[in-house]
């Protein structure tokens, strides 16, 4: 198992789902982390479980990824409290808004960009910015296997996860000689609460969903968390740039 004892995780999105599953498995593994979420409830649940670990320190952090000024200050107080951001975990997002293209509204597209493209933007700029003064880090960004293939009455979504491949590979590049390594991970259907309220409309959709997945199941967020981590350890340190389909093998297909 890593170990990232002495290492500091800012992971967004962590007071639910995936984001929070991944702060779970950092703590577990010896980081001291930061939980930055719009929804102080669900992020100081997760703080809470993350302190029931041995050792384990965390951190909630009020943050609308959306907002450029929300994303500079949190990562500003995680570096003054605990004195520096090793790793940045781009993961909060939403859903929503489904109707094919001509039919979604400019209010909806704008909100699905807001947040799961520009926040995505905003958070790499000010965690590139601290880990370039300190030497190094490591990214991942949480895009779709929305963000490699189009999605039916998801277009917005679909585009802003496309963009944060584009997002993740250009800064791949533009930093692999500064030591900090950019990845993503792509997710089929994960339960959580996000697709537990998508898949509460009809019982009929869930099965449908689960019979495009060749391993015929739903992804759990503690698998996304375990790639995340992969992707983020010394073990790994020759991957930049990439795009990990955690996807129960559909897009081999
Ligand atoms: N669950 C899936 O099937 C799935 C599949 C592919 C990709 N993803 C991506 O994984 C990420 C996590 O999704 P999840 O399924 O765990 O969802 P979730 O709804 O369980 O968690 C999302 C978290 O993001 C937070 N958040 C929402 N807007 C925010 C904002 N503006 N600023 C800060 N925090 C905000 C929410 O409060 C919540 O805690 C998202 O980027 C999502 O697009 C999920």
């Amino acid at each position: 198992m890593a170990n990232f004892a002495n290492q500091v995780a800012f992971i967004t999105g962590a007071g639910s789902g995936i984001g929070r599953a991944t702060a779970l498995a950092f703590a577990q593994a010896g980081a001291q982390v930061v939980v930055a979420d719009i929804d102080e409830t669900g992020g100081q649940q997760t703080v809470a479980e993350i302190t029931e670990f041995k050792g384990a320190e965390a951190r909630f952090i009020a943050c609308n990824v959306a907002n450029p000024e929300d994303v500079e200050a949190a990562v500003r107080q995680t570096v003054e409290q605990f004195g520096r951001l090793d790793i940045g975990i781009n993961n909060a997002g939403i859903g929503g808004a489904y109707a094919r293209l001509a039919d979604q509204t400019c209010d909806d597209w704008n909100r699905m960009l807001s947040v799961n493209l520009s926040g995505v933007f905003y958070c790499m700029q000010f965690e590139i910015r601290q880990m370039l003064a300190q030497g190094g880090g490591k990214i991942v960004n949480l895009s779709s296997i929305a963000g490699v293939r189009g999605m039916i009455k998801g277009g917005p979504y679909s585009a802003a996860k496309h963009g944060v491949l584009g997002l993740t590979k250009t800064a791949a590049l533009e930093y692999a000689r500064q030591n900090i390594r950019v990845n993503a991970v792509c997710p089929v259907y994960t339960h959580s609460a996000m697709v537990d309220e998508l898949i509460s409309r009809s019982p009929e959709m869930e099965k449908r969903m689960r019979q495009v997945i060749p391993l015929g199941r739903f992804g759990q967020p503690e698998e996304i968390a375990q790639a995340i981590l992969w992707l983020c350890s010394d073990e790994n340190a020759f991957c930049t740039g990439q795009a990990l389909q955690m996807d129960g093998g559909l897009t081999a297909g």
